[in-house]
């Protein structure tokens, strides 16, 4: 398998998981399989998740031809139903988990994707390439969701003027399109640093894919799967993101938690199911001028307690 994506703090989530030969590690986001790769390198067996068929597909033929096959079980699904899916492969607890959060480069990249403004191609955005696209989205939805979305997920100032230049330009099929948009919504003049469309297609893409639902979701079935020692590390892209990874983390540890917006109905007292929680990891100026797509990640990662999982409200104990 080729490797378009460059992984992003590799040593860092691996020196995080410290994977020993015969642990059984997950790989929440396997991608271009990065990650997985280092693992089964130390003789780990890695469950392996992505909701990208394409990227489960690549993966499998890799495992293949490389003889990986029996050490490596892919997932094509969502990492949030990675309890599930360990259940029924008849895995009851891991010894790590890896989480690297967003989009690969070969989503990025390939402009069928719709994912990319930098290039034409419909405007789709969708990880799993089913479920509604990002095109149905913005076609149907009221102008107040759309600027909602703008503001929450891609912290978008203007989003009001950006959602009523879409509803006006409306229907919207390519990514050409909604960039243009975008664009002349913000009165953005060529050659500037930074493409405005950025803030707005990270919010569109978050919103189409359910991706900070996932990321909590993914946490929570992290706690439950973890056995006592076990190692979660998480690698986000935006201070959304790490937010909600960060304020996790505290409220696991047992650190005084005020109520979560992302998580409102996590359970008020605790023994705490995580510690060792590290400091945030950002990558060196190495990594960065090696892969500038390195440049706004950020690695958590913490060991499971002997604690029990908490249970949320709604999870049957
Ligand atoms: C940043 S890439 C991972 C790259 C990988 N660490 C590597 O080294 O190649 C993220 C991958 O996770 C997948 N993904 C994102 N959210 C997911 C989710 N909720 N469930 C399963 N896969 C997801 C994406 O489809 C993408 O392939």
């Amino acid at each position: 398998m080729s490797a378009p994506h460059v992984p992003v703090l590799l040593d860092e989530v691996i020196e995080a998981l410290s994977p020993q030969p015969g642990d059984v590690i997950v790989d929440a986001t396997f991608g271009a399989g990065g990650y997985t790769r280092a693992m089964l390198d130390v003789g780990a067996t890695v469950h392996a998740f992505d909701r990208d068929p394409d990227a489960i597909a690549a993966g499998q033929n890799w495992a293949e031809t490389q003889g990986e096959a029996p050490r490596l079980v892919l997932h094509p699904r969502r990492f949030s139903e990675m309890v599930a899916a360990l259940s029924e492969a008849g895995v009851a607890g891991v010894d790590g988990i890896a989480m690297d959060i967003g989009v690969s480069s070969m989503q990025l990249d390939r402009a069928d994707r719709g994912f990319a403004f930098s290039a034409d191609g419909p405007l789709d955005m969708t990880m799993s390439r089913a479920g509604p696209t990002a095109a149905d989205f913005l076609n149907e939805a009221p102008e107040a969701e759309i600027a909602d979305v703008l503001w929450r997920y891609g912290e978008e100032r203007q989003s009001r003027r950006v959602a009523r230049a879409i509803v006006a330009a409306r229907p919207l099929t390519t990514t050409g399109e909604l960039a243009q948009v975008v664009r002349k919504a913000l009165g953005y003049r060529p050659g500037a640093p930074k493409d405005p469309a950025t803030r707005s297609f990270q919010a569109i893409r978050i919103h189409v894919n359910g991706e900070l639902d996932e990321l909590e979701q993914g946490l929570r079935a992290a706690e439950q799967l973890l056995t006592t020692g076990g190692r979660l590390a998480v690698v986000s892209f935006h201070s959304i993101e790490d937010r909600i990874v960060k304020r996790f983390l505290r409220e696991a540890a047992g650190a005084a938690g005020r109520a979560s917006r992302h998580l409102p109905d996590a359970p008020e007292s605790h023994s705490p199911t995580f510690g060792d929680v590290s400091k945030a990891i950002r990558p060196s100026e190495a990594e960065i001028a090696r892969n500038p797509r390195a440049r706004s990640a950020t690695l958590r990662s913490a060991l499971r307690t002997a604690a029990p999982a908490r249970v949320y409200q709604g999870e049957a104990a």
